[in-house]
């Protein structure tokens, strides 16, 4: 009986990967899908499909450079994180919601937008926000029923790996914004935190079950900000503290929100990527990873080249562009290249609990246990 059972799995997951092809059984074992949602550090160019601004769009070289050998629109000289937990999971690329039609999303869809937040109101107008980005999840899952049906829907949904990349865009706006301000940094919070508690709840409510969110990284010292800073006429080569404290606020937050979201929903698993800390040591000894730079950026100009005018398609026309890519931790004013993602992807697949905990997504992936 027990045979029986997995075997008639297997000829399930065998007919969800090859939908068209005639029922056969073989031992493979089924791979569990990967959804992504957030903002640009996962963005694999779901913008390039909407009316937003050069500054939430990477579609233009050299974004893309190194890999691509064109800009897909990620935020790199290359891939992002997202596309490399895919291979070391055996999936083929991850595609941007966009570009699915009818029928590219066996292996899970990528749904994050650049420039987004955890609140619908940041940038709002330019961007597919986390509540949109949800809504065209359980678009996702209505296509997947139409096609498998509802048994073997819910069974790819409960085994898919859900990973988020949000919350940086909410530290920086205050940055963009004036003394105007509207919310105290507890008030903020606290509406950032509501605001992806509804979207995990959400994912869940269609079946959701395994969640990985990255953590904020010490958004103080990435080279845009060491940039306005220097123009405040804080020394030379400093971090933004309030800025840093900001995302530190939210990477405390975080665990507590997801606990409770554990002790509420039934099956209801998670992970939290420690980005803060892995960025910190990388930004702080960049030798130890490989990197001659941590503080100005490949791309860009001005100070730290922090100005951020990569590509020369945003307000700002003029930009360098670094010799020798692989020397450097960023590679425009914000976003780190792709050797960085590389190092933060690995870590993520298997990294120890000192960087990734309570599961590393390798163990998440594993359907065998
Ligand atoms: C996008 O922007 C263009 C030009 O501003 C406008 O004509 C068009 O209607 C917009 N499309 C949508 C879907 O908002
Ligand atoms: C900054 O403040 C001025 C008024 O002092 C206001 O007109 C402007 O809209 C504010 N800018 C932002 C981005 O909030
Ligand atoms: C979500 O954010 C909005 C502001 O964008 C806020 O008004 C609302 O209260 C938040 N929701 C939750 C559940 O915190
Ligand atoms: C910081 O100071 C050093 C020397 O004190 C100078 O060479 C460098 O250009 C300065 N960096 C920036 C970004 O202004």
């Amino acid at each position: 009986m027990a045979l029986i059972s997995s075997l008639f799995h297997l000829c399930i997951f065998v007919l969800v990967a090859h939908f068209a092809t005639p029922i056969v059984c073989h031992e493979r074992p089924h791979q569990a899908a990967l959804f992504v949602f957030g903002d640009s550090i996962f963005d694999p160019g779901n913008n390039n499909y909407i009316n937003t601004t050069s500054s939430f769009q990477a579609n233009y070289l050299p974004y893309g450079e190194s890999f691509f050998k064109y800009p897909t629109g990620r935020a790199s000289n290359g891939r992002l994180i997202p596309d490399f937990i895919a291979e070391y999971a055996n999936l083929p690329l991850i595609p941007p919601y966009f570009q699915i039609g009818k029928k590219h999303f066996d292996h899970g869809v990528n749904f994050a937008s650049a420039g987004s937040g955890c609140l619908a109101e940041t940038a709002r107008g330019f961007v597919i926000d986390l509540q949109t980005q949800l809504k065209y999840f359980q678009n996702v899952a209505q296509l997947l029923k139409k096609k498998v049906g509802k048994t073997v829907t819910k069974q790819i949904l409960s085994n898919a790996v859900y990973i988020f990349s949000s919350g940086s865009n909410e530290v920086f706006a205050p940055l963009s914004a004036n003394s105007t301000f509207p919310y105290s940094d507890t008030e903020y919070l606290q509406m950032i935190m509501g605001n992806l508690t509804t979207v995990f709840k959400g994912v869940y409510k269609v079946g959701g079950r395994k969640f990985v969110m990255l953590n904020l990284g010490p958004l103080g010292c990435v080279p845009s900000v060491m940039a306005l800073n220097l123009q405040k006429g804080v020394t030379n080569g400093s971090c933004m503290d309030e800025v840093t404290n900001m995302a530190k606020m939210f990477n405390s937050a975080l665990p507590r929100m997801l606990k409770h979201l554990e002790k509420q929903l039934p099956e209801f698993k998670y992970t939290i990527f420690n980005t803060f800390k892995v960025l910190a040591e990388s930004i702080d000894n960049p030798t130890k990873f490989g990197f001659k730079i941590s503080e100005t950026a490949c791309c860009g100009t001005g100070p730290f080249r922090g100005i951020f005018s990569c590509g020369g398609k945003r307000q700002v026309k003029e930009y360098e562009l670094c010799k020798n890519v692989k020397d450097y931790l960023f590679f425009d004013s914000v976003h780190p290249t792709e050797l960085a993602y590389q190092q933060l992807a690995k870590l993520l697949w298997n990294g120890t609990p000192a960087v990734v905990a309570p599961h590393n997504l390798k163990s998440f992936f594993d359907l065998s246990t």
